[in-house]
C-alpha cells in the first residue's frame, strides 16, 4: 500500500510503499477515508509524547475515519505501531465506532481528538458540580480551545473566559461564544492581573489548559486565596496540553489557601471504557451541526505539505486517500 512514513523521529513522512497492515484478534482492515494530523500526531511522529512507542520506520497518524468491506464508515483511534492512520489501510476494532447516516467523515476526522480534549473533562465536572458556571479556558486560540467553548457552554457553563495571544483566533472564540477574551502579554504579572480582570473577583469552576507552562502559572497566582475568607472556590484545574512549556511552577500557597484541585485529562488518566462512552456522542454532535470543526484536506502523496501545514496551526488538516 501506499503509506506516509517517517523515517527517524527527526524526519518528516514521505509518501512511499510500506506492507500492509495485517489485523491482530478482533481486528479488521479498511480503506482509509480521512485522517487527521493533530498536535498528537505530531508529537508521536517526534518521539515527544508519553505514548510515543519508539518504533521507526513509521507511520504516523492516531484515528481516522474507514470505510468497511460492507460500505459502512468507521472511526478508529490508536492502532500499534509502526501502523498509523496515514496510509491508504488502517485497522479498526471489530467494534469501532459506526458514523450515523450523513456525517461528513472529513469533519468527524478532523474533529474528534481536539473535540474530546475537552469534552471528556467538562463531562467529569458536570458530573461533580451542580452547574458548570464559569469555565476558563488557556490556549482557547487552537483547534481544541475553539472546540471547548463551544462544548461548555453546550454543557451548561454560564461563561466562558477564552485566553490565549493570538488575537484572531480570540475573535474567533468570542463570535463562537466566550464572554470575555484575555489576550496573554508573555509576562506572567500582567497576564495574571489580565485574567484577574476578566474574573471580576468570581471563580471559575473549571480550567481547561490546553498549553501549560507560564500562561499556566499565571492562571494559578490568580487563585492566591488570603486563609479562611477565601473558602467557598471550588475549581478543577485540568491539564490537557503543554505547547507552552513540558512544566510549570505551582505555588504552594495557592493549593494550600483555596479549594483547588489539580489534575489531567488524556489517554491514561480516562479510561478507554469512559473513552468509547462519549466518542458517538461527540460524533453525534459533530454530524448534526452542532458542533462544526474546520478543516483543510490534501491527498496522501501530498503529505509534506500536510505535515507542514499542520506545523504551523489553524483550520485541522485532514488526509485523503486521493
Ligand atoms: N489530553 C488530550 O486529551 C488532548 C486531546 C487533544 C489535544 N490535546 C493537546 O492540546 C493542545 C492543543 O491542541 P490543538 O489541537 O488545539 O492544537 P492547535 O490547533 O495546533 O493549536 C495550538 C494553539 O496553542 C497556542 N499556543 C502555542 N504555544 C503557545 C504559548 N506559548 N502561549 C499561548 N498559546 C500558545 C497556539 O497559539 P498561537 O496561534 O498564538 O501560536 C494555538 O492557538 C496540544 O498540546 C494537544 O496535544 C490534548
Amino acid at each position: 500500500m501506499k503509506a506516509a512514513v517517517a523515517q527517524t523521529p527527526d524526519s518528516s513522512p514521505e509518501y512511499t510503499d510500506f506492507p500492509d497492515p495485517s489485523p491482530h484478534a478482533g481486528q479488521r482492515v479498511v480503506e482509509l477515508v480521512a485522517a487527521g494530523v493533530h498536535q498528537l500526531v505530531l508529537a508521536r511522529a517526534a518521539g515527544k509524547h508519553y505514548s510515543s512507542e519508539g518504533v521507526y520506520p513509521l507511520v504516523p497518524g492516531v484515528d481516522g475515519v474507514g470505510r468497511a468491506e460492507n460500505g459502512s464508515l468507521v472511526y478508529s483511534v490508536f492502532s500499534p505501531a509502526p501502523h498509523g492512520t496515514l496510509a491508504e489501510l488502517i485497522t479498526a476494532p471489530e467494534n469501532a465506532f459506526e458514523l450515523p447516516q450523513g456525517a461528513d467523515p472529513l469533519q468527524v476526522a478532523a474533529g474528534v481528538n481536539p473535540g474530546i480534549a475537552s469534552w471528556m473533562p467538562l463531562v467529569a465536572r458536570q458530573n461533580e458540580t451542580a452547574e458548570l458556571g464559569t469555565v476558563v479556558i488557556l490556549g482557547a486560540t487552537g483547534m481544541a480551545g475553539l472546540l471547548a467553548v463551544q462544548n461548555a457552554l453546550a454543557l451548561g457553563a454560564s461563561r466562558v473566559v477564552a485566553v490565549g495571544r493570538n488575537e484572531a483566533q480570540l475573535a474567533r472564540a468570542v463570535e463562537l461564544g466566550a464572554a470575555t477574551a484575555v489576550r496573554l502579554a508573555g509576562e506572567t504579572k500582567a497576564d495574571a492581573a489580565a485574567i484577574a480582570d476578566a474574573l471580576g473577583g468570581t471563580s471559575p469552576s473549571t480550567v481547561l489548559d490546553f498549553v501549560w507552562g507560564p500562561p499556566a502559572e499565571a492562571a494559578l497566582a490568580v487563585f492566591q486565596g488570603h486563609g479562611l475568607a477565601s473558602h467557598g472556590a471550588d475549581i478543577s484545574f485540568v491539564q490537557i496540553g503543554s505547547l507552552a512549556g513540558e512544566t510549570a511552577a505551582v505555588p504552594a500557597q495557592v493549593l494550600r489557601s483555596t479549594n483547588i484541585r489539580l489534575r489531567g485529562s488524556g489517554f491514561g488518566a480516562f479510561s478507554y471504557e469512559e473513552f468509547s462512552r462519549q466518542v458517538p456522542r461527540y460524533i453525534e454532535r459533530i454530524a448534526s451541526g452542532a458542533v462544526r470543526v474546520p478543516y483543510r484536506s490534501f491527498r496522501l502523496a501530498e503529505i509534506g505539505e500536510a505535515w507542514e501545514a499542520a506545523k504551523r496551526g489553524g483550520d485541522r488538516v485532514v488526509v485523503v486517500p486521493r
